[in-house]
């Protein structure tokens, strides 16, 4: 009796250590102890790109590209649910097109517009702090400017994601990596 529930314990625990040190990872790495969020250095090299999004006209114009760390991937495959301390990046780049042996590809060229930035908080770590709300911290940052540029993340981006309000506030159907079909 006594050494099923020492595995059951140990198995438990096992099961949640993954996810355990991608919060921790996260919350040492990118957020302060106020709740500043940064940007992740190298996401192109160290998150998985979930998907894209191509907007053809307008401020948004462009590429949306959008970056989560491989262990939230894996997590969500299995839960459907993002853990806590997924950091979800997307980058905004300009698109230019021209004739090639493919028909009329764009493709995001190096103008970087800017990058909006969601962490994942399962723990509401930071309340009163108008960056953090809804399950995460929301920040915005842009070429040349330090730190991030959105104060209130109710005025500059929740009123934009309420249609994505049921899948935790994130537009899935536009991620393929997370069912991996
Ligand atoms: C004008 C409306 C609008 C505003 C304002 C806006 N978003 Fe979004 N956001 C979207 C839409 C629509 C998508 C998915 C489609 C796309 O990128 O074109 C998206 C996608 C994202 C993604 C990729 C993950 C996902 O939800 O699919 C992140 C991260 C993100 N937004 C963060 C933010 C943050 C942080 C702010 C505020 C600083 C913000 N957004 C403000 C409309 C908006």
């Amino acid at each position: 009796m006594r050494s099923i529930l020492l595995a059951t314990v140990i198995l438990t625990m096992t099961a949640m250590a993954p996810h355990a040190d991608l919060s921790d990872r996260t919350y040492d790495t990118w957020v302060t102890d106020r709740g500043e969020i940064s940007l992740p250095r190298d996401f192109r090299k160290d998150f998985a790109h979930l998907g894209s999004w191509f907007v053809p006209e307008g401020d948004a114009s462009g590429f949306h590209d959008v970056y989560t760390q491989p262990e939230a991937v894996a997590h969500y495959r299995k839960t459907g649910t993002f853990p806590d301390g997924a950091v979800i990046v997307k980058e905004l780049r300009a698109n230019s097109g021209k004739p090639m042996t493919t028909g009329h590809p764009e493709w995001a060229n190096d103008t970087l517009k800017q990058w909006f930035v969601m962490v994942k908080d399962g723990k509401n770590r930071f309340p009163g702090n108008a960056s953090w709300g809804d399950g995460w911290g929301w920040a915005l940052f842009q070429p040349g400017k330090k730190g991030n540029q959105s104060t209130n993340y109710k005025s500059d981006c929740l009123g934009c994601h309420i249609p994505a309000k049921a899948t935790d506030w994130i537009y899935v159907e536009g991620y393929p990596t997370l069912s991996g079909n």
